[in-house]
């Protein structure tokens, strides 16, 4: 019987000065693995079972979760491609909360076509897949964005094009950086936090997010990190959604004292991050957020980096 099984890390969206085109693959530094998988093995008929820490918060009914909807699209593809499929027995393991803010949606998803096209001997290119992701990203988030699925597939720190290939562009890594990040255990909807926004940004506001984002791309592959986290400000989303977020202004503050580089919302919250040059200083404000910012018995902190490996495909 062919099995396999595809984990999918966590990612933080936006990066902050990114909104809707920068994401980063998420990796504790402890070794925790910090995201979904999805088991494949074959099967008389389909199925999904639904195991792991936050399983008991998924819809009740099979086919409103987004992994079964996943298996239909990912079938419909394969009928237009004109290639074969068979029932196929799926298990989600769910350990990544919903509405967090991690790419929650987007570690499902992309666990769950990365094991299909394994399964069924890799039918589609890197592009292709990452275009169905985002599809059934936009279902559940109410637009369709690669922040998190891309950087969910690939790893590394991605900044999405426009175009439909390449859909993605892997930016250069800094491996001093260490990320704390924080989730308080409440739920933030994503299209919730979407609707909150203002439907057009001014002149001023436009002008600062292209100079900041080109800046930063720029910084990245000049090697000038300290100019990079200059610019990570959020401009568009972070002034409205803080708004959603209990403590968020006295974090900031903390990890601005204690010499952090760059501090902001991960996607659409309630997760935070801080972006640090020391793994003792991440410890530090992870130990603060831990302490005030996390609000039940639901949240967490980690102190992480960001993996080149994204979605690891495994016997
Ligand atoms: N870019 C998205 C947002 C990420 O901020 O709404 C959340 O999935």
């Amino acid at each position: 019987m062919k099995a396999l099984k595809a984990f999918a890390p966590a990612s933080i969206g936006n990066v902050s000065l990114g909104f809707d085109v920068l994401g980063a693959a998420l990796a504790p530094v402890d070794g925790t693995k910090l995201g979904d998988e999805v088991e494949i093995t074959s099967a008389e008929s389909f199925s999904l079972e639904t195991v792991g820490r936050f399983a008991h918060k998924l819809p009740g009914d099979t086919d409103s979760n987004i992994v079964t909807k996943c298996y239909h699209y990912f079938c419909e593809q394969m009928e237009k491609a004109g290639k074969p499929t068979s029932p196929v027995a799926l298990t989600l393991h769910k350990n990544l909360p919903i509405g967090s803010g991690l790419g929650s949606s987007a570690s499902s998803i992309v666990a769950a076509f990365a094991a299909l096209n394994a399964y069924f001997d890799t039918p589609f290119d890197q592009d292709t897949l990452l275009i169905m992701m985002g599809e059934l990203e936009g279902q559940i988030s109410g637009s369709v964005h690669y922040d998190n699925v891309a950087p969910c597939y690939l790893g590394g720190m991605t900044l999405m094009t426009g175009s439909e290939a390449p859909v993605t562009l892997s930016l250069p890594l800094n491996d001093d950086w260490y990320y704390a990040i924080c989730y308080s255990g409440i739920s933030v909807s994503t299209a919730a936090a979407r609707d909150i926004l203002p439907k057009q940004v001014d002149m001023a506001t436009a002008l600062t997010f292209g100079r900041q984002l080109g800046v930063f791309v720029h910084a990245l592959h000049a090697g000038n990190f300290d100019l990079a986290a200059s610019v990570m400000k959020d401009v568009i989303a972070e002034p409205y959604r803080k708004s959603l977020l209990p403590g968020f202004d006295e974090a900031r503050a903390f990890s601005e004292e204690t010499g952090a580089l760059a501090f902001g919302i991960s996607g659409s919250g309630p997760t935070v991050f801080a972006v640090c040059s020391s793994k003792a200083q991440a410890e530090k404000v992870a130990a603060y957020l831990t302490e005030n910012y996390i609000q039940n018995e639901d949240g967490f902190s980690h102190v992480c980096q960001i993996p080149s490996q994204g979605t690891l495909i495994s016997e």
